[in-house]
Order: structure tokens, then sequence, then C-alpha cells
């Protein structure tokens, strides 16, 4: 497969924010690949004992070297992706952020928007929770989709939304691509807006975790 075919992410994590640390982790990570750049390089979790400003040189540097095509960060707050954004010397792409229909994201989201910031979509499918769920299934039988398939549905067919799935499953991970040939129309679209639950948030690290914008 061409290299030019396959869009790889790499994150660095909290304990590698200082600037010497950063450019160590992403050589080490890019070693570990096998290759010379990455498609995109996110910051992995807000860090409030680094210096933002530090981090986000480091990680233009990172793009400005060739080791990485974009840049963005993963899991900052809005008052923290507004600090990221300017502090960086070069533009972030993306906020990766959990999201999936039991999340109420809306605020995360239209933030992205007004940045021009793509929401990448992490955990999804809930983690696995979303199977069985009845409204998606429901909706899922009428177009001949899987539960997961309608999840992810919603989730791309929102303007500057990413969804990543993962699976160690090849049907599965076959499944979760082949979601480009149907349309949710508005009614399912607004349906699949009221699963949202005040615990639907999957990854919350105590300590590490930003107070979330809900
Ligand atoms: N930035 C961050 O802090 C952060 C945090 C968490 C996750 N992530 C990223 O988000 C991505 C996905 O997250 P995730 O794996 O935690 O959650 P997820 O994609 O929402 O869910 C994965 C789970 O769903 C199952 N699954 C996948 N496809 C399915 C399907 N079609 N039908 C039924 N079950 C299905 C998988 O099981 P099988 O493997 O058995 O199919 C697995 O147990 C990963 O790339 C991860 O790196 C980022």
């Amino acid at each position: 497969m061409p290299r030019s075919d396959i869009f790889v992410c790499s994150k660095v994590s909290h304990e590698n924010l200082h600037t010497s640390d950063f450019a160590r982790s992403v050589d080490e990570s890019l070693r570990a690949l096998g290759l010379d750049y990455v498609d995109l390089l996110l910051v992995h979790w807000p860090e409030k004992n680094t210096p933002l400003t530090e981090t986000m040189g480091a990680l233009a540097k990172a793009k400005r070297d060739g080791l990485a095509r974009h840049i963005g960060v993963a899991n900052f707050n809005i008052a923290m992706l507004d600090d990221a954004i300017r502090l960086c010397p070069e533009p972030l792409v993306t906020l990766q952020a959990e999201c999936h229909p039991y999340l109420d994201q809306s605020k995360v989201i239209a933030a992205c928007r007004a940045r021009g910031l793509v929401l990448t979509a992490y955990c999804p499918l809930a983690r696995g929770r979303i199977q069985g769920d009845t409204v998606l299934t429901e909706i899922g039988l009428r177009h001949g989709k899987t539960c997961a398939q309608v999840a992810l549905r919603w989730l791309m067919q929102q303007d500057l939304i990413a969804a990543i799935p993962r699976s160690s499953n090849a049907a599965r991970i076959a499944e979760n691509i082949d979601v480009f040939d149907f349309q949710l129309d508005d009614e399912d679209m607004a349906r699949i807006g009221t699963l949202k639950r005040p615990d639907g948030r999957t990854a919350n690290p105590v300590g590490r975790a930003p107070v979330w914008d809900m």
C-alpha cells in the first residue's frame, strides 16, 4: 500500500510535553512505526505543570521539521484550546475528543466549527456500549445497517466531524468503513441526538481530565 494512501496519527503523552522530551518522544514513535513522518501529531492530554508555550513550540517544530504533516490537540477544553491556538506558531487542524450519541458534546463541536477545526470523535461507539441500542438498531433496520454503522454515520454526517472507531475484528473494521452509501434524514439525526446521557463519558481519568465543557 502506498504510504500516501494511509493516514497515520500519533500522540505525545502528558509526561513528554517539555521541549526536549517532546522531540525524543516523537522520534521514538516514528522509529516504532517505521515511518519518516506521521500525518497528524497530537498532544494527548493537557498538562498543567508544563508551560503550554513550550509544548506548542515543540509541536510546531515537529511540523516544521517535516515529522508531522498536521498538528492538533486532544482532550483540551475550549479555554485550553483557545490558549493552544494562540500559543502555537503553526495552525492546529483538529481537537480529538470523546464524541458519540451517548455524550453531549454540542458545545465542543460548535467551538471547533467556529475555529475552523475538525472535531475528531474518539470512542465513537462509546467503547462498544452503543451495541444493541434500541433506537440505533431500529434506524439501522430501515437502512439495512447495523447499530454501529448508524452511530458512525450520525457523527460523519455532521459538518467537520471525523470518527475513529477501533476494532480488532476484520469483519467489524469492514463494517465500520461501510457507512458512505446511506443517508440519515433529519428525523433520524434528531432522534439520535436525544440519546445523550449524563453518565455518557467513558474517558475521564482522575487528575488528568480538565473541567469539561458540558
Ligand atoms: N485521545 C484520547 O485520549 C483517546 C481516548 C480513547 C480512545 N481514543 C482513540 O479512539 C479510537 C477508538 O476508541 P475506543 O477503541 O476506545 O472506542 P470505540 O471505537 O468506541 O469502541 C471500540 C469497541 O467497540 C467494539 N466494536 C468496534 N466496531 C464494532 C462494531 N461494528 N460492532 C460492534 N462492536 C464494535 C470493539 O470491539 P472489537 O475490537 O471486538 O470489534 C471495541 O470493544 C482509538 O483509535 C483510540 O486510540 C483516543
